[in-house]
């Protein structure tokens, strides 16, 4: 059995579980007390470098089907097992006969947390039991033509490039839109033909199949895509009547696609002067989703929208035609004058129902200076699963560079997943509140459901449409049990078990099944267990995820208020001070970074919403919730590195005054990587210091922060978008609004020379922090 682990920054690696809370308080009302939520943020198909991946179905408790795992007690000679859930004993089948203390099957090696199991797809056919079918993904692209010539053709090598880099084996489909939406067949390169839909009228899945052909008639529900089937019909349906007029493998279809981009010209619709383009986004998709919904249900398929502005046509519109309209603000949003916001999240929320149901992702890569309705679009694409990237061009890096990582293969494979589903079951007395994520609710009532709900609750089960090894989400937690005497006996650990189910990159049904235990400890008797499982990088990203869900959900929602409220209870109940002494106020080290990341928070980009657009924030806020805690804490707090010519490259203090005249900064706040050169080194550059021999060092310096740069860009999804200015420059203000504003107009004088000043009433950490110690030592 595990002891009791101390928070660290491994688990994520081993287990791709951190929790806020890592030795749990026992009942309620201490809970409470804890003031920051106990919360996992989990990773369901995290990349665990020994995976085991067992070639048979898991053994499951026969009472409540939890899955055999390193922490049931096992008796060797009875062949008994015992369910760490519900204590049931469980037998072992006949073909773990041989098992014992010493021949160990897979499923109970100690510290291997997960576990992984193919499944058959389709369990009904029995000779296929340990021959794991594929299934073949669906890629279909529907593509913005209200676009100008030079966008269009961003746009169109960026599809041609990526349809280059598919499997064979996927299948294709394609949709281009602007006033009007054009489905386009791909079953024959000679006459190819087009489907034509109005962008003004929504339309059924029913209505939009029967206009396809697609119909009862030309349907097929079939057994789903598979490989080494007859290879003709590999939809099911009727040779060219069914959807495989629509979709087709990409080895077979690349040629008619592209000719058929070569050919695609930009919308022809008239444009009124003053007047915006009419787009149809809403309705293209619309379209999209019912043709996938003729596809066998559950069978993986992403459609793959390429956006450039904003919906104005039909469903889903976000703005009026009117160019002098300037579209929804968050000043707008608040006040409630945003006319078309309401409507349009409501049509999303209908899409995202339609697409779950069906298993289907929607991915959006929004291209446009103006904004094109990701604020709007966010629901059907969290709820999906759904990847989303925003980007200024199709020319820019940040878009190109992400747009070809999906398509990537190999080491650089993002393991794009469909059709997952997660279970969590749990030791009793906890209680699941819901998850905030890429998920939907699946509505399974179970005994763990808590009466409360934050996110997607009221369930123990929920759906992943879309995942990827890195996809995380936030499980909230509540203990129900008001006692302080353990209702189950003398176990000081609780269990928790995640089960995910999901279909692999490679077209297989994996299980996934990740068991994690805990201590429960008592915190009427002393803080010193709580407070040495604490993990302040999870609890800061916890309290982040949260505040940008209240600031969504809760009307006037005071987020710096609330994050200044709760900071202050909690170093009131953790810290070590005389009471009514500021001075003799300490944190302990498993504290102590929190204040200053809730410093930072407060100043970011989740809570200052007023910086940003609606679009952008919403594209922060999904990042946020889905990127594993490392980069989410990027997000908030964002890494700095200090390079100059008499030190190694070291970590500098997120702070004005590590800007030096002689030194480059590199930052790193995920959505952009800034490389800032101090005023001095900018001049050598510009008097081209680094081409002479004499100045190797200076070359050096010069490229190691570009070096490092580049590591950080390779590895990310969404690319980040690369900055590269000089001190003084327009461009310096990506590095100058992340800084504490250490030096301002009043202490200026005390700076050191060289440095920077930070023009800002914000207060600054320090004061910040004197505030903190103050109030914290005379609450309660
Ligand atoms: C999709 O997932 C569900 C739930 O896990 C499963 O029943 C279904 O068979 C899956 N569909 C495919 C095509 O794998
Ligand atoms: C475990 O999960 C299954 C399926 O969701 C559910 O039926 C069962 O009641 C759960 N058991 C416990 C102890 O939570
Ligand atoms: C949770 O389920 C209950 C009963 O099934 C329902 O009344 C309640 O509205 C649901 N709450 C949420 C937030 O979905
Ligand atoms: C996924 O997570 C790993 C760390 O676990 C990180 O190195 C990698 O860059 C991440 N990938 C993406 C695309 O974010
Ligand atoms: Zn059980």
């Amino acid at each position: 059995m595990a002891a009791s682990r101390l928070p660290d920054a491994d688990l994520e690696g081993i287990e791709g579980v951190r929790m806020t809370w890592n030795n749990w308080p026992r009942t309620k009302v201490e809970a409470s007390k804890c003031v920051i939520p106990i919360a996992a943020s989990i990773q369901p198909i995290h990349p665990h470098v020994d995976l085991q991946v067992l070639p048979y179905p898991p053994l499951r408790c026969k009472t409540c089907s939890a899955i055999l795992s390193p922490y049931c007690r096992v008796d060797f000679t009875a062949l008994i097992w015992m369910c760490p859930f519900c204590y049931q004993r469980n037998h072992f089948p006949q073909h773990y006969q041989s098992i014992s203390q010493t021949n160990l099957p897979a499923e109970l090696y100690p510290n291997f947390p997960s576990i992984e199991y193919t499944i058959p797809s389709y369990p009904q056919n029995p000779q296929n039991f340990n021959t794991s079918t594929t299934v073949c993904p669906i890629y279909l692209f529907v593509f913005d033509t209200c676009l100008l010539e030079e966008e269009l053709d961003f746009a169109k090598s960026a599809l041609k490039r990526a349809i280059g880099m598919l499997p064979d084996n996927a299948m294709v489909g394609f949709v281009s839109y602007g006033t009007q939406v054009q489905v386009h067949e791909l079953g024959f390169s000679e006459m190819s033909k087009v489907y034509v839909f109005r962008g003004s009228k929504e339309l059924s899945k029913g209505q939009v199949l029967e206009r396809l052909g697609l119909g009862a008639a030309g349907r097929r529900v079939g057994p789903g895509i598979q490989k080494g089937g007859d290879g003709l019909n590999p939809l099911g349906g009727v040779p060219n009547s069914g959807i495989n007029r629509f979709l087709l493998p990409a080895s077979e279809c690349e040629y008619t696609l592209n000719s058929l981009l070569d050919e695609l010209g930009t919308d022809q619709w008239p444009v009124a002067p003053g007047k915006r383009p009419l787009r149809c986004t809403g309705v293209a998709l619309s379209v999209a989703a019912g043709l996938l919904g003729a596809s066998t249900l559950g069978t993986g398929a992403r459609i793959i929208a390429l956006v450039g502005g904003p919906c104005t046509e039909g469903p889903g519109s976000i703005v009026s035609k009117d160019l002098s309209d300037p579209g929804r603000s968050h000043k707008d949003l608040d006040k409630d004058a945003a006319p078309f916001f309401k409507k349009a999240v409501n049509f999303y929320e209908e899409l995202g129902k339609q697409l779950v149901s069906q298993g289907h992702v929607l991915d959006v890569f929004a291209s446009a200076l103006d904004q094109v309705g990701i604020a709007e679009m966010k629901v059907a694409i969290e709820r999906t699963g759904g990847l989303v990237v925003l980007a200024e061009s199709f020319g820019h890096s940040v878009f190109k560079e992400s747009f070809k990582h999906i398509f990537e293969d190999g080491e650089r494979s993002l393991g794009l997943s469909f059709n997952g589903t997660l279970e969590i079951n749990c030791s009793k007395d906890i209680k699941i509140q819901g998850i905030i994520g890429s998920c939907t609710s699946l509505e399974k009532k179970g005994p763990a459901v808590a009466n409360t709900v934050i996110g997607q609750g009221n369930t123990t089960a929920w759906k992943m449409c879309g995942l990827d090894r890195n996809t995380s989400m936030t499980v909230f937690f509540d203990i129900s049990s008001n006692e302080k005497s353990d209702p189950s006996g003398t176990n000081p650990q609780l269990y928790i078990q995640f089960i995910t189910s999901y279909q692999s990159p490679d077209g297989q049904t994996r299980l996934r099944a990740t068991t994690v235990t805990r201590r429960w400890v008592d915190g009427a008797v002393g803080t010193e267990d709580l407070v040495s499982g604490f993990d302040q990088e999870v609890a800061a990203v916890v309290m982040a995820r949260l505040a940008s869900y209240k600031m969504e959900m809760e009307e006037g929602f005071d987020a710096t208020r609330w994050l200044d409220r709760n900071l202050i209870r909690l170093c009131s109940k953790f810290g070590d001070y005389r009471k009514d002494d500021p001075s003799s106020f300490t944190l302990n080290p498993c504290f102590s970074l929190f204040p200053q990341f809730m410093f930072n928070l407060r100043r970011s980009q989740f809570v200052q919403v007023f910086n940003n657009s609606p679009d952008e924030t919403a594209y922060f806020r999904i990042l946020l919730n889905r990127e594993i805690i490392s980069n989410a804490a990027v997000m908030i707090q964002p890494s700095l590195i200090s390079y100059s010519f008499n030190s190694l490259p070291a970590p500098a203090l997120l702070d004005v005054s590590s800007i030096g005249a002689d030194r480059i900064l590199l930052l790193d706040s995920y959505f952009s990587v800034v490389i800032f050169h101090g005023t001095t080194i900018a001049q050598w550059r510009n008097m081209g210091y680094q081409n002479q021999p004499e100045h190797q060092a200076f070359v050096h310096l010069l490229q190691a922060p570009h070096d490092d740069a580049e590591l950080i860009i390779r590895d990310r999804f969404p690319v980040p978008r690369l900055v590269v200015c000089d001190q003084h420059g327009s461009q310096a203000r990506f590095l100058l609004a992340k800084l504490n504003p250490s030096a301002t107009y009043s202490n200026v004088h005390e700076m050191a020379a060289g440095s920077d000043v930070i023009f800002t009433d914000d207060v600054s950490l320090q004061v910040f922090i004197d505030h903190l110690q103050q109030l914290a030592v005379q609450a309660s």
